[in-house]
């Protein structure tokens, strides 16, 4: 591990170790051109293929059907807040969305500069501390479109299962913090939108995919860097794109690819949160956040009996090399996002360490 430690960060969030050597490489010169990945122009040949390569990856990665567009935008996964309605959401019409923490409400705030908000289901009375299902998600009776957070990064809460869509809606999920961490249907969404700072690479570039049927007539008059089906037509590169980003990205999708692709991601996924989780259960000094049936397998949350403890912990931690473990500033506690790339030692030493601290602060737990 030479001087690296284990980087428990919600990201920008680390990254697969041959992912970062090849990247040394190719910053220095990439396809024998002599010219680095980062001052090669956005329109020439070589960065035709990473563009190209790029996508035909991402696109094995999810199998991911024809009819769909993938493409890269740029101002985060926050930007996607405002193009969804702005793109898919008329005046006269409603959109149903969940509310399932901040980064649902960053995007439940911005519906009303275009159309109509139905929040259909919120946890919002619980902490965030579950999904909402079952009867306690209200549909409108017609809605453009369901927007819902597959996971949330800072509540640690997943969803398992995707929420049904009625009538002639679609499904618009903000994957920012659990794509390509499983399986997926792509399928079965209108737009699926990560920002690439958690699994799928730097921060600065947006994943995009796309039914492109959706996205070709946006439902009003929108400026061309807010088209969607500009964006997707040209590639991502109707102007400079984050280029170092979209290549970054496709060396991450063939990182996925040779590891097994996203049967392998999910084992690997369910085995480190796995044993994070297990031994939570069977320690009584630590409290999860989340509720079991919705935990998150990339963020997990928890603290200790007191506030004050939770500081100890976090900086005992550092010292032993986990880092970054302290949970959002909203929430407290503590966080460990343990995304594709985190290697399972990582989570190994961090019980370890949970183990011996439960063992060392037994008297606080009342
Ligand atoms: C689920 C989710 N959505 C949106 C965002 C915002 O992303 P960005 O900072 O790229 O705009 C984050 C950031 O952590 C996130 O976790």
């Amino acid at each position: 591990m030479g001087n690296r430690v284990y980087n428990f960060s919600a990201g920008p969030a680390c990254l697969p170790e041959s992912v970062i050597k090849q990247a040394q490489k190719d910053l220095w010169d990439i396809f024998d051109s002599g010219i680095g990945i980062m001052e090669h122009s956005h329109r020439n040949k070589y960065f035709d293929r990473v563009t190209h390569e790029t996508e035909a990856d991402c696109r094995a990665v999810g199998d991911v059907p024809e009819e769909y567009s993938i493409f890269w935008m740029q101002g985060g996964a926050t930007s996607q807040c405002y193009m969804v309605p702005a793109n898919f959401l008329a005046e006269d019409r409603t959109a149903d969305y969940f509310d399932t923490g901040k980064w649902a409400q960053d995007s439940i705030a911005e519906v009303h500069h275009y159309g109509k908000l139905n929040v259909c289901g919120s946890s919002k009375d619980a902490g965030y501390n579950h999904i909402p299902k079952g009867d306690a998600v209200k549909y409108s009776e017609d809605p453009a479109y369901v927007q819902f957070t597959s996971n949330n990064t800072i509540m640690g809460t997943e969803f398992k299962a995707l929420p049904e869509t009625p009538g002639g809606s679609f499904l618009v999920a903000d994957m920012s913090s659990n794509i390509y961490s499983r399986p997926i249907d792509v399928s079965r969404y209108g737009l699926i939108y990560a920002g690439a700072q958690k699994n799928l690479g730097p921060s600065g570039t947006t994943l995009l995919i796309a039914k492109t049927d959706l996205i070709e007539n946006p439902v009003r008059e929108l400026p061309k860097m807010m088209r969607y089906g500009l964006m997707a037509k040209k590639e991502g590169r109707f102007n400079t794109p984050n280029t170092f980003g979209v290549y970054l990205m496709g060396q991450v999708f063939k990182w996925i690819l040779a590891e097994g692709g996203l049967v392998a991601m999910d084992e690997m996924n369910t085995e480190k949160a796995g044993i994070l989780y297990d031994f939570i259960d069977s320690d009584s000094f630590y409290t999860p956040h989340a509720l079991k049936e919705d935990r998150s397998l990339m963020n997990i949350t928890f603290k200790c009996p007191t506030a004050e403890l939770d500081g100890v912990f976090l900086e005992q931690a550092e010292k032993l090399g986990l880092t970054t473990l302290a949970g959002h500033r909203s929430i407290g506690g503590m966080r460990a996002s343990i995304y594709n790339a985190f290697p399972k030692a990582g989570v190994v030493a961090l019980v370890e360490f949970m183990k011996a601290f439960a063992l060392e602060h037994a008297g606080a737990k009342a």
